[in-house]
């Protein structure tokens, strides 16, 4: 084929002119609602990549914005004189407080469906985004015991009836062919041992007071009596065949939102207890089924409900000395957050029961009924994430753990047509991913709160509406996240006496976080 010297000059122009292409640089797409997601496929994904701390001295700051900054990287000099900024925050380091289990999503079947439609490179991509050093570094994943709304249909692992040994125990396709395969793929990219959490929604029919899986229900019988004995039973089964697998359970809680199943009709899969039923299957069955198990190290969190029911739950399981030796946590879900202060909720419990830890175990967008479903690009939802979770974190809350790990462009697959949001929409007609503006809420944290960071207090020389929050890492490096929720651009210094003031900006509408390493 002849050449045109013309048209080659022409190329390379072209291609030297194009801007090098970072390896964080987010693909943006507007699907128009409000800001951008991050298009990745099997070769390509922005990533934030592993975080090394320049010595003391300096400071990184990585900056997520509704204008379309994802993860901004950039690195600075910390100064030996205040810039004279009128908002200045300062760490305190001496108010110390609770320290970080970790964050994460959960592995439902919707989500293991809708990872496993992209190619094995995409897959792979996706994976590495949520697990790996150079992701955003889940650190707990919550496991769904056998079917939810989130499943394509109803089932439990127990589904013969009058089993009451569960001799015929089995877990279902969903978790040997799904869910199982894609734990221990996102177990060997992590840099840690994940934590695992497992809760049930529904208990077999047939140990039912309805005889079905969704609907108003509990189990037969009382606590101590031969139904309660088999679902407790039905625990340990579940955790005895995950470990053949080589996956071993961090936490259980004692099942996924008990209010639905005892005060509602709901439509899915539900299991009803109240606290004074939870309080005595967890000291007449529960507690003891795990005692004698191999899964003695396997902790226990009640509610698994909303915080509006602290704390009274709390109160009635924990003040029972039989129950409240197998319990080590509380397990909050943010829905109806803001019809229950989180002072009144979460506070007062820590208050009541210092020695049982608070840990969020669900949460997700586009679950109210004015703003259902998936919205590609929607900032509103990235803070709302980032808000819940700074209040959260600033009320003993020791992780936060979202729901799907992924869903399909509908906000299922659902069985019940319960379509959400989720941080990771996947597109398989075009073997792509969307990063939602929530996946870099999430990032702005599980990225830097390692296990057994602790948090400590900040105080502000002037009033402001920014939200944020620090820690301590177990390294002695800082963390401080600054969530500005308003339309005004925001100068503030940051102070702490171990190394100076950091000069920053909070832009409008923006998620920051500020590291930085101390003198040993
Ligand atoms: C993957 O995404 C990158 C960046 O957008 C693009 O250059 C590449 O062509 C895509 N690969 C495929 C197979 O679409
Ligand atoms: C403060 O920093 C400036 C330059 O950044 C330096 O010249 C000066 O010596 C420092 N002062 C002290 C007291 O460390
Ligand atoms: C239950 O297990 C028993 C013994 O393993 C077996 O004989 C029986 O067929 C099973 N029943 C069902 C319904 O799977
Ligand atoms: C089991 O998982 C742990 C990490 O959780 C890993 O270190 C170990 O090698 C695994 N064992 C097998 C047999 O796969
Ligand atoms: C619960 O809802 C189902 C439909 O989802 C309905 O068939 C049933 O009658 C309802 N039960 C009660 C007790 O309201």
């Amino acid at each position: 084929m002849m050449t045109q010297p013309g048209l080659v000059l022409f190329v390379t122009l072209a291609v030297a002119s194009t801007p090098s292409r970072g390896n964080n640089e987010c693909v943006a797409r507007n699907f128009g609602h409000g800001s951008v997601v991050c298009e990745c496929n099997a070769t390509y994904c922005d990533t934030p990549g592993s975080i090394q701390l320049p010595p003391p001295g300096q400071y990184l700051s990585f900056l997520s914005s509704q204008t379309g900054k994802r993860m901004e990287r950039s690195q600075g000099h910390v100064q030996n004189k205040s810039t004279g900024a009128d908002l200045r925050l300062s760490i305190v380091s001496s108010q110390k407080y609770q320290r970080i289990k970790g964050f994460g999503g959960a592995m439902t079947d919707s989500a293991a469906m809708n990872i496993l439609t992209l190619s094995p490179g995409a897959q792979d991509m996706l994976l590495r985004q949520y697990f790996s050093v150079e992701g955003i570094e889940y650190s707990v994943v919550r496991v769904p015991m056998a079917s939810c709304d989130f499943s394509t249909r109803q089932y439990t692992y127990a589904d013969t009836p009058g089993d009451y040994q569960l001799d015929n125990f089995t877990l279902a396709p969903e978790d040997t062919h799904m869910k199982i395969p894609l734990l221990q793929r996102a177990q060997a990219l992590a840099s840690q041992p994940l934590s695992l959490l497992a809760s049930a929604w529904s208990a077999p029919a047939w140990l039912k007071t309805n005889g079905a899986l969704i609907g108003k229900g509990t189990l037969k019988g009382q606590p101590g009596g031969k139904e309660h004995k088999t679902w407790a039973k039905y625990y340990v089964r579940f955790l005895d065949e995950y470990r053949k697998y080589n996956l071993t359970f961090w936490a259980m809680t004692t099942g996924n939102e008990p209010t639905a199943g005892e005060l509602t009709n709901y439509s899915f899969q539900a299991l009803g207890f109240t606290p004074e039923t939870q309080r005595d299957w967890v000291s007449m069955d529960l507690g003891p089924a795990l005692t004698q198990s191999q899964h003695q190290r396997t902790q226990v969190l009640l509610l698994d409900d909303q915080r509006l029911l602290l704390p009274h739950w709390a109160r009635v399981v924990l003040s029972d000395i039989h129950a409240a030796r197998y319990i080590h946590g509380i397990a909050v879900h943010w829905y109806m957050d803001h019809m229950a202060p989180a002072e009144l909720s979460l506070s007062t419990t820590h208050h009541l029961y210092p020695e049982y830890y608070l840990f969020a175990t669900e949460a997700c967008a586009g679950w109210k009924p004015y703003d259902r479903g998936v919205k590609l690009g929607s900032w509103d939802r990235a803070e709302d994430y980032a808000h819940d979770i700074i209040e959260d974190l600033n009320h003993y809350v020791t992780g936060w753990t979202d729901w799907n790990l992924a869903l399909d462009l509908g906000g299922g697959p659902n069985w019940v047509k319960n379509f959400v949001d989720s941080p990771v929409i996947v597109d398989r007609t075009r073997d792509v991913f969307y990063k939602q503006p929530t996946f870099y809420s999430m990032a702005h944290f599980s990225k830097f709160l390692r296990e057994g960071s602790q948090r400590v207090g900040v105080s502000y020389s002037l009033g402001s509406d920014l939200e944020t929050t620090a820690f301590i890492r177990p390294d002695g490096s800082r963390v401080l996240t600054v969530l500005n929720r308003s339309d005004k651009e925001v100068q503030f210094e940051v102070w702490d006496s171990t190394v100076g003031y950091i000069p920053s900006v909070s832009p409008t509408h923006s998620i920051l976080t500020l590291t930085w390493a101390v003198p040993q």
